[in-house]
């Protein structure tokens, strides 16, 4: 994501100054005046600050949000949940039911093999972020409607420009096709690598269709191979 984008989601939120907390430290012999160490340090410490505010604050308006029909039936609302400085970014679809109730992003079986998923690719749940399109639980599990879809979306954009990853995976035909702006069939968007403000998206099979399907797993083995080749020419 380009730093003008970055700053727009920012200052939406109230932020004025950003920087990424995997921004290499000034150098010490880029600063102006060596003796001023300490000034430096408490601007670095107040950007630091900014930014878990800002994470407070967006966290505090989704849990109070009303922007769409979704609002009247939840129990609580599902933020996201992992290592807000992630270079791997999980986006499904949303919350269901014990989601819902334990608050937390893929929970139960699926959520127990998108943790394989993400073991298999060599890393831990704590080492990504993990989100939904949509904060709110649709009545019955149902497909999140368009109206939910995009009344939700700028909370991940800004979701998005706070994590910073180098790589955001699209977990199921929902995902990616909200987060891609495409009706394409999943077959087709597969294997491809897609940008969403400059970073790659890699779209991966939804693990509840795994399970529904095992032979599919081969498949997701391939995308996630795909994801990790992906990822390591961002670096
Ligand atoms: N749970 C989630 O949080 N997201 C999904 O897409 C499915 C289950
Ligand atoms: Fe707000 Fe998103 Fe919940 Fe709709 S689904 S009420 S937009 S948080």
């Amino acid at each position: 994501m380009d730093n003008s984008t970055r700053l727009q989601y920012l200052e939406a939120m109230g932020i004025d100054v950003w920087v990424s907390r995997k921004q290499k430290p000034v150098e010490e012999s880029q600063l102006i005046d060596k003796t001023d160490f300490s000034i430096e340090e408490q601007v670095a410490n107040s950007q630091l600050d900014s930014i878990e505010d800002s994470w407070d604050l967006l966290q505090k308006q989704v849990s109070e949000c009303k922007k769409c029909i979704l609002s009247e039936t939840r129990g609580q609302t599902v933020f996201g949940k992992g290592n807000v400085n992630a270079d791997w970014m999980l986006i499904g679809e949303a919350p269901n039911k014990q989601g819902e109730m334990e608050g937390n992003p893929f929970t139960g079986q699926s959520g127990y093999l998108l943790t394989e998923m993400i073991r298999a690719m060599g890393l831990q749940r704590e080492d990504v972020y993990i989100t939904n399109i949509v904060k709110c639980r649709p009545p019955e599990d149902k497909d999140p409607n368009t109206n939910e879809l995009t009344s939700c979306h700028g909370y991940l954009l800004q979701q998005i420009a706070l994590v910073n990853p180098k790589i955001i995976l699209a977990v199921g035909r929902i995902a990616a096709h909200s987060l891609l702006a495409t009706k394409q069939p999943l077959a087709e968007l597969r294997g491809v690598a897609h940008q969403v403000n400059d970073i790659p998206v890699v779209v991966v099979y939804h693990p509840a269709y795994l399970l529904r399907s095992l032979l599919e797993k081969r498949k997701a083995w391939q995308d996630l191979q795909f994801a990790i080749k992906i990822y390591q020419e961002e670096k």
